[in-house]
């Protein structure tokens, strides 16, 4: 268990009784070939026979041998130029222009444990005994540049990690084209890519198609991981489902551009990898100058993509996520965006804060329009101080008067913008990132600060800090409102400029660690217009990320089903807002808005002063019920039972040793329909189950066999059709169960 050497074949054996991942040295050239990825296999002195050789058509490496073609070997990190003509994982230029590579073994290195890759966000251990991680080191003799290949394999998850470093120890620089975290090369084509689509407001759909030769990809050139792809792709095999068959996952680290792609060659054979986009990035390495990549995460399961998925949740909950908040329930909040907008003042706000309260809600979250004059988008980003017309006490007055109201207090900033007219951008027209000679666009009437600059960094810190420290702040809500265009820094060379987007980003890893540094116990919740930087290297830092700016509850089974591909319940931000929904103009029953958002963080996003005495009664029940099960919904076990985005039921389950929360969705209702059951999963077959509010008592096995009836009659008070009550379109049920004594 562990990592295995075979010394004289040089062979690399990572296993650990779930997956297996095995490569070797070739002879000849000191590349590494690819062996084997999957299902933990046992080990043995010599792997020799998952070499495969042809003779083929084609260019090869060494005179005398025709089955020396890198196109034809699978490889672990291959480069272009020297007989592979597949897209390559790598790319370095020498000042003379040239640009082949040939990295060649020189000697590994087993550690205990994970290093870490800071400056950049990546999962850790605890223990030194939870990981071990091979470091592979190869050199380049015209180059002057070592390679090192990192490969972690946890103790107890099906989990690979990996990234690569180069360290130029020659006397010239070059330039580093491509440098992916990592590529794999995989033996057929029989896969569906799955990855998660959207845009503002219907992030993280899920699509999936058959893989087909040539390159598929997604990919990032905005400067954020996007609202448009998120970080991640998975292999399915054909036949997998939710819950059984082969999937590899593929999980970015990283919160900037990003490449995901797979490319089928003409053999059927599958390259996948995954890395900074290479597109609009250039980084000058000089002389013993060392240039780290981000980390990318695979999982492997053979329990179908919601295997996949809680092996991701468990990493990300536990060793990815950090700090005060990683292993408390987080409070329930109520925020004012959709309350008021930009249009409050402080009686209003103390209103809402009143309210909550008597309602149980723990944390108000003041949002956007609280700073400068900003009364609309237009303006103020940038002037982080409270406006005394709105707020005559200022944050602090303001933070205080809630605090004793029995209310903690959260606030809005979105640190990496600035607006016209602000006092910041009057003292540094420079400081945003614009390319000389050509008109800055806007977005959202704002314009993007050089966060690859240290002193933009430093003086947004102070900014920030001198709120923070003097008001009593619980929770930082982090927009991000628009992407990058005209990238282009002035305090960086000419043969620089591929490398503002990934400064950039180091730029904002390095002020959100500064922040949760000096203030550990403040609760982080990122968010990029909604969803736009829900990712695995925002996770590093916050905690919670707000999912979507859509509340509606029918939207979000698809947006939060797709997040939850990836991402634990405890980050995805949801909230109950007021109806009709304010992006879609649905009316769904109050009931069902909280159904959904208790999968996830919960929290509210409406005017509570609006709500009828009833609905004030069910959002006391609602807070009431969340505090009690926000441990579970926390950390037990999530399992998408029917998440298929056409389907018009959509069905979730948490469960953890003796308790289980399910929720059934319809989105519209039908009549006379067929009979249905929900089949639920993760229960002990054994051992007997109470479901709330029924009389009987099932099994863990009939239940997850048989199911739960969903059918009407299921009260056992048959009534003619005509004369029941109707459930309505988006209907939704929730079956709490509770393990109890036989
Ligand atoms: C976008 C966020 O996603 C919203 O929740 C809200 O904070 C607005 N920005 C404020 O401008």
């Amino acid at each position: 268990m562990g990592i295995q050497v075979n010394e004289e074949q040089k062979e690399f054996h990572l296993f650990n009784g779930e997956v297996s991942y095995i490569f070797r040295v070739i002879e000849k050239s000191g590349q590494l070939e690819h062996l084997y990825y999957g299902r933990n296999i046992t080990h043995r002195r010599s792997f020799k026979h998952l070499i495969e050789r042809e003779v083929r058509p084609s260019c090869n490496r060494f005179e005398g041998d025709h089955t020396s073609s890198f196109e034809h070997i699978k490889q672990e990190y291959p480069a272009f130029g020297t007989t592979d003509y597949r897209y390559p994982a790598h790319r370095i230029t020498r000042s003379d222009g040239s640009s082949v590579t040939d990295f060649q073994y020189t000697g590994y290195q087993i550690i205990k444990g994970k290093p870490s890759l800071a400056p950049l966000p990546a999962t850790y251990v605890e223990e030194k005994e939870e990981a071990d991680t091979l470091v592979i080191t190869l050199y380049d003799s015209v180059l002057h540049c070592t390679l090192r290949l990192s490969y972690t394999i946890y103790r107890n998850r099906n989990v690979i990690c990996r990234n690569a470093c180069f360290v130029n120890e020659g006397s010239e620089s070059v330039y580093v084209n491509n440098a992916m975290s990592a590529s794999l090369d995989l033996p057929d084509d029989q896969y569906e890519m799955v990855h998660l689509a959207g845009a503002w407001a219907r992030e993280t759909h899920k699509e999936t198609k058959k893989i087909t030769k040539g390159i598929q990809s997604i990919y990032s050139a905005r400067g954020a991981s996007s609202h448009v792809h998120n970080p991640f792709l998975a292999l399915k095999r054909l036949d997998a489902t939710e819950h059984s068959g082969e999937v590899m996952g593929f999980s970015l680290v990283y919160s900037g551009n990003f490449l995901a792609q797979v490319e089928v060659d003409t053999y059927q054979v599958t390259r996948v990898m995954m890395g900074i986009n290479p597109f609009l990035f250039k980084w000058k390495l000089n002389a013993e100058e060392s240039f780290q990549t981000p980390e990318c995460v695979m999982v492997y399961s053979d329990e179908g993509l919601n295997g996949m998925s809680q092996s991701y949740h468990a990493l990300y909950r536990d060793r990815l996520v950090r700090g005060y908040w990683r292993d408390r329930d987080r409070p329930v909040l109520i925020n004012n965006w959709e309350a008021t907008y930009f249009n409050f003042n402080e009686e209003k706000i103390l209103s809402i804060v009143d309210t909550a309260r008597e309602l149980g809600i723990e944390l108000f979250v003041l949002d956007d329009g609280w700073f400068g004059e900003r009364n609309d988008d237009t303006s103020s980003l940038g002037d982080w101080f409270a406006n005394k017309k709105k707020l005559p006490g200022g944050i602090e007055g303001l933070s205080a008067k809630v605090n004793e109201a029995g209310m903690k207090f959260g606030l809005w900033f979105e640190p990496e913008m600035v607006c016209r007219g602000t006092r910041l951008f009057e003292e540094h027209p420079d400081w945003i990132i614009q390319t000389p000679g050509r008109t800055a666009s806007h977005g959202r009437n704002q314009f993007v600060l050089d966060f690859s600059r240290p002193e933009v960094v430093e003086h947004v810190f102070t900014l920030m800090d001198n709120i923070l420290k003097k008001a009593e702040i619980s929770y930082i809500k982090w927009d991000m409102n628009r992407y990058i265009t005209e990238a282009y820094s002035p305090s960086l060379q000419a043969d620089q400029q591929g490398e503002v987007f990934h400064r950039y980003i180091l730029g904002v890893y390095q002020l959100l660690g500064r922040i949760t540094d000096n203030y550990p116990e403040i609760l982080l919740e990122s968010c990029a217009g909604g969803g736009a930087r829900f990712d695995p290297g925002m996770l590093y830092y916050s905690p919670q990320i707000w999912t979507s700016d859509n509340t509606d509850a029918v939207e979000r089974l698809k947006i939060q089903s797709g997040a939850s591909l990836v991402y634990p319940l405890s980050s995805i931000g949801s909230h109950v807002s007021e109806i009709p929904n304010h992006q879609v103009g649905r009316l769904t029953p109050i009931e069902s808005r909280a159904n959904t958002a208790y999968f996830g963080t919960f929290g509210y996003e409406l005017d509570p002063g609006k709500l009828n005495k009833e609905e004030k009664q069910q959002v006391k029940q609602q807070v009431a019920f969340f505090k009690q099960y926000r441990g579970l919904i926390r950390k037990g076990s999530f399992y998408r039972l029917q998440a298929d985005a056409d389907l018009n039921d959509v069905a979730w389950m948490v469960v953890s040793k003796d308790e289980a929360i399910v929720l059934s969705f319809r989105i519209l209702a039908k009549p006379n329909d067929s009979y249905r059951r929900l089949k639920l999963k993760g229960l002990e077959p054994e051992k007997l189950y109470k479901i709330e509010g029924k009389e009987t008592t099932h099994y863990g096995d009939e239940l997850m066999n048989a199911g739960i009836i969903l059918s009407e009659d299921y009260t056992g008070r048959a009534q003619e059709f005509w004369q029941r009550e109707k459930p309505g379109d988006f209907a939704s049920e929730l079956f709490i169960l509770k393990a109890v004594k036989d």
